[in-house]
């Protein structure tokens, strides 16, 4: 199989959140496509690992915030690199609570769904979701995939179903820069040193959590 025409697929980059008993949750999903209009039906992808999936699957309802590409790249930190299994992610960001579920403030808006359906797959639960609420928060432009890689140069981590791993993704440029890699999120600085007091932009950990690759 040749996998670089799946990388040629486009997509968004959302929070999808649900509520998880007295505490909200969510995690950062690309895989959202909308199904049909009229009702409107969104589709998510959604790996069976992931706490945010139990959490969708025993509320049996889930929101998508639609990030902006000047959210903070932190968000996508914390929604797409750690668990609420032990983070309370949505301490850490603004959020507002609609229809029982909380979605981010500083996104482009946000969607509330009833799952109506769910399918399975060996690795991944595509939760459908019928549409109950939306705002657009502003005029704002939402991130692409292709501009998280592109242009925040963030990664994905094996949960994603758009997961490749590191060294097909390496094997592609040229090695003219010394390259270091953050062991939480896999962002990739390039350049003759990493400056000691470098924050990550995608997920905020300090220098010390970079090795070179
Ligand atoms: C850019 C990006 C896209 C992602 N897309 C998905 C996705 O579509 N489906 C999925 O199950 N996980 C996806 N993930 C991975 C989850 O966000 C990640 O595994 C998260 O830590 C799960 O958190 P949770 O355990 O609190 O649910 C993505 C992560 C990133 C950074």
């Amino acid at each position: 199989m040749v996998t670089d025409i799946l990388q040629q697929i486009s997509y968004g980059v959302y929070v999808v959140s649900a509520r998880d008993k007295d505490k909200p949750t969510g995690c950062i999903a690309n895989s959202v496509m909308q199904i049909t209009s009229s009702p409107a039906i969104i589709a998510v992808s959604m790996h069976h690992d992931n706490h945010t999936h139990a959490v969708i699957r025993q509320s049996g309802k889930f929101a998508v915030s639609v990030l902006a590409e000047d959210s903070d790249p932190a968000i996508i930190g914390t929604f797409g690199f750690r668990s609420g299994r032990d983070t309370d992610k949505f301490a850490q960001v603004n959020s507002r609570t609609v229809e029982d579920v909380a979605v981010v403030e500083d996104a482009c808006g946000y969607f509330v769904c009833e799952v109506v359906g769910q399918t399975e797959t060996p690795t991944h639960t595509i939760f459908l979701g019928a549409v109950q609420k939306s705002e657009l928060f502003g005029n704002r432009t939402p991130m692409t995939y292709a501009y998280y890689h592109a242009v925040i140069k963030g990664k994905s981590p094996k949960n994603a179903p758009t997961y490749v791993p590191a060294a097909t993704e390496s094997a592609k440029g040229p090695q003219a820069k010394r390259k270091f890699q953050c062991s939480v999120c896999g962002y990739v600085y390039e350049g003759e040193e990493l400056p000691e007091d470098f924050v990550c932009p995608v997920c905020g950990v300090p220098s010390t959590r970079f090795s070179e690759i």
